[in-house]
């Protein structure tokens, strides 16, 4: 082997978690690899994992491609503005978010340089573990890797419905979804999850009759019931159609319509017809290709590899982050985990604190918290105090015309400390750093309520619900 290819620390995956690690641990002065197999339409290497190529980048800038349009067929009219005829190019929008992605991918090229990351595209597949550390083999290469760390990094892949395998041109996954180029007549989601929205919003706005069905009877049973609630009525007022309580039986790939057939929430048999069918049912850990038996490489029943608190796994200097691993699958996260493992191998002190991770849906409105949610501090017998504050009182959101939602803030009934905050609303995902920033610092409700926040802006309801647990909200 090549004396060059012998480094501190190999990362396996360049997504959010892996490209994030190996930046870290570069800046701490290891020798790092980063190995990626991500391929871009020419087969050429595309770092930035799930993320940057086929969900959180491309489906907010679709998202906010069809929000402008939306906005402009709909909206701009209260503003005074005429708009005589709107149209949209959808494969220019398509177009648009392919170059999004790629100034992300260069980006990261670039990034690794910068730092002195050495990368190389191919499949990562451990061959075996010996005096120096463990070996890695470049897939499609004669490159072999060795180092005595190894970050897993690999992330995650769509999930399937049994039976029903993505062909990503009328049932399709993430991938397929955001690469539609004609606006379908009907779409149908399987799963009213945070893929569901999301992208069930994109094309809705721009014409589509879409169709959520959820197993589940009830909507975002993630977030607070009372933020769900709201954001149920706006999504279904926007005209998503979303059935919950469904049990999905089969589904028909005829020649002329995609044919779901499910019993509805009174157990009547019930047919969905449609164009195109997104699958977003959840996502699996990714571990194809890696060969960890050859390691010895522990996964849980669920298929994540396990790890401790500090994402070690049972082998000595092998660590796995992000999808791959237990914890809510976010790309900042995986980040998160990154930076920490990084540091940790560096001899620091890695921490990352999962109860303060911020949950973001960016449909319109957008929809976001941190911490607890009010059924869960029912549920674990917690003494709470909650204070609201609508945006319909917020003179910034009056000014936008965007005044739908709320913010709300729990905090401990006897210490004042926040134990969670939602959003629903305008900007609700740069709403909730402040939150965020705050439960990490251990705030109370009046510590936010004290702090002078400018006039006028959204974040001032965050500041009327602090007020508001203290029942002293000035504005309502
Ligand atoms: P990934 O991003 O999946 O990256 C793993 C990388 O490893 C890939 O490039 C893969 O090719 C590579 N790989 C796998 N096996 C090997 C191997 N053996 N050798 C070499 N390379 C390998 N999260 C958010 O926080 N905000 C959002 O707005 C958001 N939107 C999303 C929208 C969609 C449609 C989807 C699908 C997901 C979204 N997510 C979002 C989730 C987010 O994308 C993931 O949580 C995140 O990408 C996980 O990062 P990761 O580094 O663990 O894995
Ligand atoms: P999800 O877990 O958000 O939603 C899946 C939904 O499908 C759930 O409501 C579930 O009850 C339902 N479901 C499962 N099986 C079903 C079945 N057989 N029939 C009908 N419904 C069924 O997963 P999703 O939307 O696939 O997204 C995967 C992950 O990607 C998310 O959990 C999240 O971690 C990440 N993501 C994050 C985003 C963000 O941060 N804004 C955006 C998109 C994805």
């Amino acid at each position: 082997m090549a004396a060059d290819n012998t480094f501190d620390v190999v990362v396996i995956g360049a997504g959010p978690g892996g490209y994030i690690a190996a930046i870290r641990a570069a800046q701490l002065g290891l020798r790092v690899a980063c190995v990626d197999a991500w391929r871009n339409e020419k087969g050429g290497p595309a770092p930035g994992g799930t993320c940057t190529n086929v969900g959180c980048i491309p489906s907010k800038a679709l998202l906010h491609s069809s929000e402008n349009y939306e906005n402009a067929t709909r909206h701009f009219g209260d503003h005074g503005i005429r708009i005589e005829s709107a149209g949209i190019d959808v494969e220019k929008m398509v177009a648009r978010k392919a170059t999004i992605v790629r100034q992300n991918n260069e980006g990261i090229v670039y990034l690794f340089k910068k730092n002195g990351v050495t990368f190389f595209h191919g499949t990562g597949r451990f061959e075996a573990r010996d005096a120096d550390g463990y070996r890695i083999a470049v897939a499609g290469s004669d490159t072999v890797l060795s180092a005595p760390q190894v970050i897993v990094a690999t992330g995650s892949v769509a999930r399937p419905l049994p039976g029903l395998a993505f062909d990503e041109a009328r049932v399709l996954s993430n991938d397929g979804a955001l690469a539609i180029r004609q606006v379908p007549r009907r779409l149908g989601v399987i799963g009213a999850g945070v893929i569901g929205l999301e992208l069930g919003s994109v094309w809705r706005r721009l014409g589509a009759e879409v169709t959520l069905l959820e197993v589940l009877p009830a909507f975002l049973p993630a977030a607070d019931e009372q933020i769900a609630r709201e954001a149920f009525k706006q999504f279904t007022r926007q005209g998503l159609k979303i059935q919950l309580g469904v049990n999905i039986e089969g589904v028909d790939t005829g020649a002329d319509a995609i044919k779901v057939r499910y019993l509805d929430s009174n157990k009547a048999a019930q047919t969905l017809e449609c164009d195109k069918l997104i699958v977003s049912i959840g996502r699996l850990p990714n571990t194809e290709g890696l060969n960890g038996q050859a390691i010895g490489l522990k996964l849980d029943e669920r298929g994540f590899i396990e790890v401790d608190a500090d994402c070690r796994t049972g082998l000595p200097g092998i660590w796995a982050i992000g999808d791959v691993v237990r914890g809510p699958m976010l790309a900042h996260k995986a980040e998160e985990e990154g930076v920490a493992v990084a540091e940790t191998i560096a001899g620091q002190h890695g921490h990352v604190d999962l109860d303060t991770v911020p949950w973001v849906i960016y449909t319109a409105p957008e929809i976001a918290w941190v911490g607890r949610t009010e059924q869960q501090l029912k549920a674990a017998g917690q003494a709470y105090r909650a204070g609201t504050f609508p945006f319909a009182a917020n003179g910034r959101a009056r000014a936008m015309g965007d005044t739908v939602g709320f913010v709300k803030c729990l905090a401990d009934a006897q210490t004042d400390r926040l134990l969670g905050v939602h959003a629903v609303g305008p900007m609700a995902s740069e709403l909730i750093a402040e939150a965020v920033l705050a439960m990490a610092f251990g705030a109370s409700s009046e510590d936010i309520a004290r702090v002078c926040h400018a006039h006028p802006t959204l974040s001032e309801a965050t500041r009327e619900a602090a007020l508001g647990v203290e029942g002293r909200a000035l504005n309502i």
